[in-house]
């Protein structure tokens, strides 16, 4: 079976850092160390687990692993790959799958290996980044916007929200669009669609009116890209009628798009902007104006990092600051919200829906499929991690679907749709889930009892042997107390219990 929740957690890694050409994984002999840690880092140890050869060599080995740590000794390298054998491999039903067929798709017809782009921005700014994304494993590029437009990039153009670990969490960034000349980017995709036939190029633009959209459209078209790409949402570059200031008025949305169709005959894409209310006006003007598909989300508005000395948020450039696009995990609940608000919607059956907003994991891009995507983009955890994120991508994925006996990628798009609505008010309301507290894994810190108090509903209290007591005719099984536990020691129970009086919910 799936598991949902892992085995072994990112926090068990400790201090791994990830390292690019990994020093414990030139110290180890017999296994591809580096590769399972990775694997465990991104909700991948089935696979992990699955791909140990059959004799533990770590039984008679020395740790030169764990010597060789850029942190020696930090990282428990010798007991995770011990977990992997003995608590995560008995666990494992399916054999890892020999192929990767299952997950051949399309993009409005265009066809691509995997669902797996990358998302237009620097990552996919040159030939010689694309040409190694490709090598890599992805299936296709969102190219970097190409615009007629001067760009000239402010320094420095990166913040981010970290968390206790310095992982990113959330990113800002003020980057605006392609520093290449138009022929220079046209030369790029002249070389790589000559270099990489298989592999789908993306070409994302910007135009200033509506010839240009369609002179750039034409131009991509004419020189290797397989799709277009409509730029309608870059939150900075919103002057006059650009950027993310067309995304939120349906009638540009429309006009531009049907100038790009006009001028040429490969599949368009309008990129959308969260930074409106309700995202599917613009999408329904994109498929007036003759979109084949729809890319969402794009950065949402942002100001992180006030510096509380000089008043400058971050990035600061020189003393000032603007507001600028955030990406990342922080905003992937987001991006699922748009991706299902559209995928519900049955005037857009039909529009391919290309996901983007804070993919790290193969579960992120998943989400996104069973809510309607079917192509997945990811930038900000290429920039944290690098392009190798997609080998794991690709066999966790391949990996589920075998396991749930998916014969395609296709199948599970828009599985998660029937269950999903847009309002809360059709949920049933009658019956409560209780928590039920795993004593064995409870350190009695008596955080739940704080949080159900002062955030609950009063109704737990800790026992002289410091475990949390429940008073059931308190608790409204609102389930803080389970998100709050640092130990994972709550779980829900599996039984849902109908609500008796009626009055206790009595506002007289
Ligand atoms: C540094 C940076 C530059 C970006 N540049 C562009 C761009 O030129 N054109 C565009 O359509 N989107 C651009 N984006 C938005 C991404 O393509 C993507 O829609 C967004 O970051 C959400 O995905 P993520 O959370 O995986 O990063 C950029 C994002 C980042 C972080």
């Amino acid at each position: 079976m799936i598991q949902r929740e892992p085995i072994i957690r990112q926090s068990d890694m400790i201090q791994c850092a990830l390292c690019e050409d990994a020093p414990c994984q030139r110290a180890c002999p017999h296994l591809p160390v580096s590769t399972l840690l990775r694997s465990i880092w991104f909700r991948n140890e089935q696979t992990a687990a699955l791909s140990l050869p059959p004799e533990d060599p770590c039984l008679s080995c020395r740790r030169p692993c764990e010597r060789a740590c850029v942190r020696p000794g930090e990282v428990p390298i010798h007991d995770l790959i011990n977990r992997l054998y003995y608590q995560v491999l008995p666990e494992a039903e399916t054999p890892l799958p020999e192929d990767t067929s299952r997950l051949a798709c399309d993009l409005c017809g265009v066809p691509m290996e995997n669902p797996f782009l990358l998302g237009s921005s620097v990552i996919a700014s040159t030939y010689e980044k694309c040409a190694r994304a490709f090598e890599a494993g992805w299936a296709g590029a969102s190219f970097k916007t190409v615009t007629r437009l001067e760009i000239q990039e402010a320094s420095p153009r990166y913040s981010a929200v970290t968390g206790s670990d310095g992982g990113i969490i959330g990113f800002k960034n003020i980057e605006q669009l392609s520093e290449n000349s138009v022929a220079e980017n046209m030369e790029i995709f002249r070389r790589l669609k000559r270099n990489y036939p298989s592999k789908v190029i993306v070409a994302s633009i910007m135009g200033r009116a509506e010839a240009e959209w369609g002179e750039l459209a034409r131009m991509c078209q004419d020189n290797g890209a397989d799709v277009v790409e409509l730029n309608f949402s870059c939150p900075n570059m919103v002057e006059g009628d650009m950027g993310a200031a067309i995304g939120q008025l349906p009638e540009l949305v429309e006009r531009f798009t049907a100038a790009a169709k006009k001028a040429c005959s490969i599949p368009v894409l309008s990129k959308l902007t969260p930074n409106v209310e309700y995202m599917n006006p613009a999408a329904a003007a994109a498929l007036r104006g003759g979109a084949d598909g729809l890319t969402a989300i794009n950065t949402i508005r942002s100001i992180v990092g006030i510096n509380l000395h000089t008043y400058v948020s971050s990035p600061a450039v020189r003393g000032l600051s603007a507001i600028g696009g955030y990406s990342g995990n922080a905003v992937h609940p987001i991006a699922l919200r748009f991706i299902g608000e559209l995928g519900l919607d049955p005037q857009l059956k039909g529009l391919h829906l290309s996901a983007a907003g804070g993919v790290e994991t193969w579960i992120d891009a998943l989400e996104f499929l069973l809510l309607g995507a079917s192509s997945v983009q990811v930038t900000t955890a290429v920039m944290q991690y690098g392009y190798r994120i997609v080998e794991d991508l690709i066999a966790g994925l391949n990996l589920y679907l075998t396991e749930k006996g998916f014969s395609s990628v296709r199948e599970v798009v828009g599985q998660g749709l029937s269950s999903l609505s847009a309002s809360s008010s059709p949920l049933e309301r009658q019956s409560v889930v209780f928590p039920v507290f795993l004593r064995e894994r409870c350190i009695g810190c008596g955080r739940c009892v704080l949080s159900c108090a002062d955030g609950g509903h009063e109704a737990l209290y800790l026992s002289p042997e410091r475990r949390p007591v429940l008073n059931g005719k308190k608790c409204v099984g609102c389930h803080l107390c389970r998100i709050v536990c640092p130990e994972n020691a709550i779980a829900a129970s599996p039984r849902r219990i109908t609500i008796p009086s009626p009055d206790r919910r009595s506002k007289d």
